[in-house]
C-alpha cells in the first residue's frame, strides 16, 4: 500500500514507519514544516501529488499537562486539523487511521473500558482528542479510529527514561499507585496497527499492550528488569499534583482489536523487557 503518514518526526511514527516499510508498504513520511495538518491546502498538495491509498495521522498535541493552558491551539491540532484530514480523505476517497486516547475516558468505571463506553474526559487534552475523535466519526466512513495508552518509545520522551534518570539521582522514587492504565510500545502498536490496516476492517479499536497496572507497579518492573535497585514509594494521585487532572482508571479493553489481528498484543511486562533491551543496544544519543 501507499502510505501517507503524519507527524513523522514524533514518537509513535518513528516506530511506525520502519514496521510499515518492513512490511513491504510503500511510505511517504514529510516533515511537519512539509506537511503541517492544519493547513487544508498542504494536505491536499500531498494527497493530489502522492495519491496515498491511505493516510495514517500521527500528528498530534501531546503535552497533557500543558493543554489545560492551550486548549485552544490543542483543539485545533486534535480537533480542526483532523476535520482537515477527514475532508482530504473524503476528496480522494482515502481511509484513515487516526490515533486516540484513554484520556477521553474519566475514569469512573470499574473495570476495562470498552468500544461501547461513552467518552467523558475530564481534562483539556482528554476533551480536544475527543473533537478529533468525532471529526472522524461524522465525515468518513472508512476509518481506523485506535484508542491506545502510556506510551514508551525509543524515539520520544517516557515514563520509562524518566524512571530511569531518577534512579540515576535518587536511591528512592515516589510513585502515584491509585491511577490504572495500560502501558504500550510503540514498537508493539505499529506492528498491531499495520496488521489492523492490512486486515481491510474499519472502525473503533482499543490498542495496549496486554495486562493492566498502577505507575508505581510499572516503575517497580522498569527498576526490577533494569537492576537499578532503586526502591519505589507508593503515593497517591493527591500527593502528586499534576496541572491536568487523570482518570483514576483508563484500563482499555482490546475487544476487537484481538479478534481481528488474531492475536493478543503482548503483556505489558514483556514489552518494557523488550524497551529495555533495544534501548541497551541503541546508540547514545
Ligand atoms: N504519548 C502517549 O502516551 C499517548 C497516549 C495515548 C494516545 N496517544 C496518541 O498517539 C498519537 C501519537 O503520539 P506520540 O506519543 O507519538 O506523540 P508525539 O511524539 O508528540 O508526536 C506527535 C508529532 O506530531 C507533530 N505535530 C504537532 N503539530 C503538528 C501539525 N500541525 N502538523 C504536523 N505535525 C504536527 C509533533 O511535533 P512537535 O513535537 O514539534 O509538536 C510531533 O512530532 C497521538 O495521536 C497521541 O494523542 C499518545
Amino acid at each position: 500500500m501507499r502510505v501517507l503518514v503524519t507527524g513523522a518526526a514524533g514518537m509513535l511514527a518513528r516506530d511506525l514507519v520502519p514496521c510499515l516499510q518492513q512490511r513491504g508498504h510503500y511510505v511517504l513520511a514529510p516533515p511537519e514544516n512539509d506537511l503541517d495538518i492544519t493547513h487544508l491546502d498542504a494536505i491536499r498538495r500531498w494527497t493530489e501529488s502522492a495519491n496515498p491509498e491511505i493516510i495514517i495521522n500521527c500528528a498530534a498535541y501531546t503535552k497533557v499537562d500543558q493543554a489545560e493552558k492551550e486548549e485552544a491551539l490543542a483543539n485545533v491540532i486534535n480537533g480542526l486539523a483532523v476535520q482537515n484530514l477527514c475532508l482530504a480523505c473524503q476528496e480522494g476517497d482515502i481511509p484513515l487511521v487516526h490515533f486516540s486516547t484513554d484520556y477521553v475516558f474519566d475514569g469512573t468505571k470499574a473495570g476495562p473500558y470498552t468500544i461501547h463506553d461513552h467518552p467523558n474526559p475530564i481534562n483539556a487534552y482528554g476533551r480536544t482528542k475527543l473533537l478529533g475523535e468525532k471529526y472522524v466519526l461524522w465525515l468518513l466512513n472508512r476509518f481506523y479510529l485506535v484508542r491506545t495508552s502510556w506510551l514508551f518509545g525509543i524515539h520520544g520522551p517516557n515514563f520509562i527514561e524518566t524512571m530511569l534518570k531518577l534512579a540515576g539521582k535518587q536511591k528512592q522514587v515516589s510513585v502515584v499507585n491509585d491511577q490504572r492504565g495500560c502501558p504500550t510500545w510503540t514498537q508493539h502498536l505499529s506492528e498491531a496497527v499495520v496488521s489492523l490496516v492490512e486486515s481491510g476492517r474499519y472502525g473503533v479499536y482499543h490498542a495496549t499492550n496486554s495486562g493492566p497496572t498502577t505507575w508505581f507497579e510499572y516503575a517497580t518492573e522498569i527498576f526490577r528488569l533494569a537492576g537499578t535497585g532503586t526502591e519505589v514509594l507508593p503515593i497517591t494521585t493527591d500527593q502528586f499534583p499534576t496541572a491536568a487532572t487523570r482518570p483514576k482508571n483508563s484500563v482499555l479493553d482490546p475487544f476487537p482489536l484481538t479478534e481481528v489481528i488474531g492475536r493478543e498484543m503482548p503483556p505489558w511486562q514483556e514489552a518494557v523487557r523488550q524497551y529495555l533491551e533495544e534501548r541497551g543496544r541503541a546508540p547514545e544519543p
